[in-house]
């Protein structure tokens, strides 16, 4: 049978650090608040470079490691919630600088799970025979939908981005077990609104719908817990695997405590969660990209190791991967 298998990862961040302490300078808020509450001590923000710059850097770095030409790549995914635009995609802007000259490409919404949902359409196009190679992205200068004078969400996220690239091969490694969810119905947990309905048969209203990220953080603390508890629950029975079997759990980086309290629910040591969200903070679709890159850069990742990744976010939206690295 034909497998999906990640043949390389890349990432990418804007150079420009913003600490807890610079933040405290901008809101009513301390290091020791983000810290204790959230883990996170600084992240990237753009001084100019746009999503698809960042996109394209990952990719970039993604095709070298997996020594692939862009030429060879069939479909470009790029999740994002902070395009540079509707049209042209990201997707589309990344495949003209690249030269990918036969890939499809699209963007996909899914919030912080983008980067999840991209690469289960990526593992069925490739099990289906459709496509060889396939380039997922995670990217987002979410700096740009942020209120800056609302401390209880601008001090949590940053920019990025992570990529991969999935490609078929025969062997029993790669992904071994997807699966997704969403749940319209929480839907006002976190929110970005787009361009507001204009036309002539409208009459102008009074509302301004301003472009940023609200969030009724607990709710979303208590959905991403339980999302990642049963989330990884499943994955191991349908695989019929204990936690034991696993190497490593790269969750979504938005908040420590979030994965430690899924951590303990599970009885999984907090070791085999990877952090780097102090670093980053909470950069979306992007998270478990330059989480996963980062681990290929300091070689912890083995031949036959299992890791699952799992991602939360927005819609609400939910879904986790199991895989064997190969
Ligand atoms: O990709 C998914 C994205 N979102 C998330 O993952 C968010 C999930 N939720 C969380 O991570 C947490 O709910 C937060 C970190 C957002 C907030 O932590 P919390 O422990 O739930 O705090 P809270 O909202 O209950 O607020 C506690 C207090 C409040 O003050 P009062 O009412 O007790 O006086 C807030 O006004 O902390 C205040 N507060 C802050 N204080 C200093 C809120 N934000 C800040 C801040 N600095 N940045």
């Amino acid at each position: 049978m034909r497998h999906a298998t990640i043949i390389g990862t890349g990432s990418y961040l804007p150079d420009n650090i913003m600490t807890n302490d610079d933040m405290a300078r901008l809101v009513e808020t301390s290091d020791e608040w983000i810290t204790s509450r959230t883990g996170i001590k600084e992240r990237r923000i753009s001084t100019g470079e746009t999503t698809s710059d960042l996109a394209y850097e990952a990719a970039t770095r993604a095709l070298s490691n997996a020594n692939l030409d862009a030429k060879n790549l069939d479909l470009i995914i790029c999740a994002t919630i902070s395009p540079d635009s509707f049209m042209p995609s990201v997707a589309c802007i990344v495949q003209e600088r690249l030269g990918a000259i036969n890939a499809a490409a699209f963007d996909l919404t899914a919030a912080c799970t983008g980067l999840i949902y991209g690469m289960a359409i990526a593992a069925s196009f490739i099990e289906s025979g459709m496509f060889q190679n396939i380039l997922v992205i995670g990217a987002e200068t979410l700096s740009k939908t942020l209120d800056w004078s609302d401390r209880s969400t601008c001090v949590l996220f940053g920019d990025g981005a992570g990529a991969v690239i999935l490609s078929a091969s025969d062997q029993k490694e790669g992904i071994m077990s997807i699966t997704l969810a969403s749940d319209g119905s929480k839907q006002d947990y976190l929110c970005l609104p787009a361009i507001p309905l204009s036309n002539p048969f409208i009459e102008k209203g009074e509302d301004v719908i301003k472009p940023f990220i609200t969030m009724k953080g607990q709710e979303v603390f208590k959905f991403a817990v339980r999302s990642i508890t049963d989330m990884i629950k499943k994955l191991l029975s349908k695989a019929n695997l204990s936690h034991n079997d696993v190497k490593y759990v790269i969750a979504h980086q938005a908040n420590q405590r979030i994965i430690e309290v899924a951590a303990k629910t599970l009885g999984i040591p907090n070791e085999k969660f990877f952090i780097n969200l102090d670093k980053y903070g909470n950069t979306s679709a992007a998270t478990i990209g330059i989480a996963l890159d980062e681990m290929v850069q300091k070689d912890m990742l083995q031949p036959g190791d299992r890791i699952i990744l799992i991602g939360f976010g927005g819609g609400m939206t939910s879904g986790a991967i199991l895989l064997e690295w190969s």
